[in-house]
């Protein structure tokens, strides 16, 4: 087996609804712990993709706007983010781009990108008290989860570096098929009045057995024929929320990584249908200090 001793762990984290800055929950503290340990060793950087800004044509795209402002975030009071300083690491969003175009990608930098909750929300849960310089990478429109896994696999040397690379995304969202009445009556978004639909459960237990039972290029090909399981369309209306999880499989899908497994570290069930699955692959007791 090859050593990993020295790679960040990645973590694949299901951002869920607003809400899930607003309420408190079991992921919610994961977040903050995954915060407390990447601070305590000191990582130089996060560079996260998340679900909710994709590239048109063949571009993928990476934040460079020095000064972003953050797209509101509904149903939650603007105290829980308004102040909070956003941390665009420049250098890193450039050399990204660099690393981006030496693996073949159509890569360009995004100076106007104001960042959306799918990023921050996941920043503020897990550093509260100050954002480490962060580079967003776009999806492409195209949603292909091979390209997806490429972007992963072209930025996985950061990892060698002390960067910790995050996809946010989702392991079972589909707002179509949400129960949305208590939330909408109540603003109780982890109301769960009758227990989850099959296909639901189904898909999310594929997606927990796919990451904790392959390491390495096995765990990209599980994570890509995902997208062909009989309940990946009920538990995914559309491809965004899933992309991050191939972003995530490139990083941490190489031959370096076998023996490097997910594991289900926390979950929070919202809106009946959403399953916020929380992952990590690796930890830092294998990374180097
Ligand atoms: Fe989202």
């Amino acid at each position: 087996m090859a050593s990993n001793n020295l790679l960040t762990p990645v973590y694949f984290f299901s951002h869920g609804s607003t809400m899930m800055l607003g309420e408190e929950s079991s992921s919610a503290q994961y977040w903050k712990q995954c915060g407390d340990e990447a601070l305590a060793h000191n990582i130089k950087g996060v560079i996260i993709m998340g679900a909710h800004w994709a590239a048109l044509n063949d571009v993928v795209q990476v934040a460079t706007n020095p000064k972003p402002d953050k797209s509101p975030v509904a149903y939650v009071h603007p105290s829980k983010y308004a102040n909070y300083k956003l941390n665009p690491d420049m250098r890193t969003g450039n050399r990204c781009i660099d690393m981006l175009r030496a693996a073949g990608f159509e890569a360009e930098g995004n100076p106007g990108f104001n960042w959306i909750h799918d990023t921050y929300l996941i920043l503020i849960r897990m550093f509260p008290n100050g954002c480490p310089p962060t580079t967003i990478i776009s999806m492409n429109a195209r949603y292909d989860p091979h390209y997806h896994v490429a972007l992963g696999a072209a930025l996985r040397p950061l990892r060698k570096e002390g960067y910790l690379l995050i996809g946010s995304g989702g392991a079972v969202h589909n707002l179509y098929r949400n129960v949305w009445g208590p939330m909408l009556a109540y603003r109780d978004n982890f109301a769960q009045q009758t227990p989850p639909e099959d296909w639901a459960l189904e898909f999310r237990q594929s997606f927990q057995d796919a990451v904790e039972s392959n390491s390495g290029p096995r765990l990209r090909r599980a994570v890509t024929r995902l997208m062909k399981h009989p309940q990946y369309r009920d538990a995914h209306a559309t491809d965004d929320h899933f992309m991050s999880a191939m972003f995530v499989a490139g990083a941490v899908g190489d031959d370096e990584d076998e023996g490097t497994y997910g594991q289900l570290k926390a979950e929070t069930w919202e809106l009946t249908n959403m399953c916020n699955s929380q992952y990590a692959f690796g930890s830092w007791a294998t990374a180097a200090a």
